[in-house]
């Protein structure tokens, strides 16, 4: 890939995008389909884009026309003005429709202020870094168990089979309160949610779309049985499902319906992205083994490299809004009513915001990458994804002394996700293993924001090449 050297400034908009100019610059490339996704690589695209077009009409094509904003600066803008930018008609270019999805109002991912804040206050206690810290030890017992075991077992694994998918079904099952026999048939109905199949190289896009609305209806169907049989009787398992179905009754609470919804979208939110972001991290781990080598010498880099897994193979490659009003943004003038999707996996690669945006630097600091959105809708998961991608990072290096790729590794084909449906590694054993008992070395502070706090390391250094 080829590295731009432009400096942290931008440079130039010639043939930006007129005032009202619906032309659409790339009337070739169909963004929204996502076999592109699994085909080219975007990234040569975006940077063109960025520079020329940041905000452009992309015309109908497998989906109903939409404006795409590309840069760092105009992203941010979107997230952090609901009052323009409203999410209540859907998240993703499959769900967005021109009147209000069905679950506006009542699931957070798709309700405005005010009734937004709601929402989260009900579920925001569950993610504090005092209940993500509570969580730090299962997370560990669980990650040294399934690398000790891809240790023993000497031989190549499908990393998102054996770690990646394990990992985030095993803390969402813990978050929520999931039966444990349950979390196989979650696992495989999540997956399919963003058209991410296990047969999707073989099925059609329309094919996907179907088995994606009826994975979602099957995952409604049973958050629905479990919240209502949690209302009926107290069970000993304490999960956010249980704690939120017993305070139907309370006014300040979540009703039924609510409970539900946002259940449903918790167990898909929290594990398809994270699942995304470990199998992406891994991936670059081998392909910048340098990286891998210096963690292993100093593993104090796991938080700083972690962010820059995120922002690097960022898994949220596109949200999307509905204006509310007329508004110019980025040079076009977006009319009420309109489609806008903005591309993070675009704007993690801003040169504007980051100093040699196509390199790995597991020492980048700051990183203000925006993986897990800004504003009123910022991830409030993130501190849990931070806590299961440190511990997997922090042990992978103590116990293995170098990975490779053993086969071809395979993406999901997906317009929304970034990640691997399959990803064959060989590992080398570490020699010896000095601190398996003991916790992850950032397993005190899991909810700690190392994008922009104090960088741990000194200053944010280059030295991993392309
Ligand atoms: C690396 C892993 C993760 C990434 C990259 C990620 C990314 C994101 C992004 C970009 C948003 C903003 C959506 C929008 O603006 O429309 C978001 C929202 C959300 N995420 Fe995550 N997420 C991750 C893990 C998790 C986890 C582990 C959970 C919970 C268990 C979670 C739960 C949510 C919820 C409930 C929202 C909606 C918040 C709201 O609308 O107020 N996420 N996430």
């Amino acid at each position: 890939m080829a590295v731009p050297d432009d400096g942290p400034s931008r440079t130039s908009t010639k043939d930006a995008p007129l005032l009202d100019d619906r032309t659409d610059p790339v009337p070739g490339i169909d963004l929204a389909r996502p076999e592109l996704h699994r085909t080219i690589d975007l990234h040569a695209v975006f940077t063109d884009l960025r520079r020329d077009h940041p905000v452009f009409w992309h015309g109908p094509k497998s989906h109903a026309g939409f404006w795409s904003v590309t840069r760092h600066a105009d992203t941010v803008r979107v997230y952090r003005d609901t009052d323009t930018f409203s999410a209540t008609h859907g998240m993703t270019l499959d769900t967005l429709r021109p009147e209000l999805d069905p679950g506006a109002g009542m699931m957070v991912e798709v309700t405005d202020p005010p009734e937004h804040r709601r929402l989260r206050r009900s579920i925001g206690a569950f993610f504090s870094a005092g209940a993500v810290s509570t969580m730090a030890p299962a997370i560990d017992d669980l990650v040294v168990r399934l690398l000790t075991d891809i240790r023993d077992r000497d031989e190549p694994v499908d990393f998102v089979r054996a770690v990646a998918s394990r990992i985030p079904t095993h803390v969402a099952g813990l978050l929520l309160g999931l039966p444990p026999e349950d979390l196989d048939w979650i696992t495989s109905r999540t997956s399919q949610v963003f058209l991410a199949g296990a047969d999707a190289s073989r099925a059609a896009t329309a094919d996907l779309r179907e088995q994606a609305a009826q994975a979602n209806a099957e995952l409604l169907g049973y958050f629905s049985k479990l919240v209502r049989a949690s209302r009926r009787r107290r069970s000993d398992v304490r999960g956010l499902v249980q704690r939120l179905a017993e305070g139907t009754g309370d006014r300040e609470g979540l009703n039924t319906a609510e409970v539900i919804l946002n259940s449903l979208n918790l167990a898909i939110a929290g594990t398809q992205t994270t699942r995304s972001s470990l199998s992406n991290m891994m991936l670059a781990l081998i392909q910048f083994p340098d990286a891998f080598q210096a963690l292993r010498k100093d593993p104090t880099l796991v938080p700083t490299a972690v962010e820059e897994a995120v922002r690097w193979a960022n898994p949220v490659r596109h949200l999307a809004r509905v204006a509310t009003r007329d508004v110019e943004l980025g040079g076009a003038r977006i009319r009420a009513g309109d489609p806008v999707v903005v591309w993070p996996f675009s704007a993690n690669r801003d040169e504007a915001v980051f100093r040699l945006p196509h390199v790995f630097d597991i020492r980048r600091y700051p990183n203000p990458h925006i993986g897990f959105a800004t504003g009123t809708h910022s991830c409030p998961g993130s501190g849990l994804a931070r806590a299961q991608m440190r511990t997997t990072l922090t042990r992978l290096v103590e116990l293995f002394a170098d990975a490779d790729l053993a086969d071809a590794p395979q993406l999901v084909q997906s317009n929304f996700l970034l990640g691997y449906e399959r990803l064959p590694v060989r590992y080398t054993a570490a020699a010896s293993v000095p601190r398996l008992s003991a916790q992850a070395t950032d397993g005190d502070r899991p909810g700690a924001d190392f994008a922009t706090r104090d960088a741990p390391n000194g200053s944010s250094r280059t030295t991993e090449g392309m």
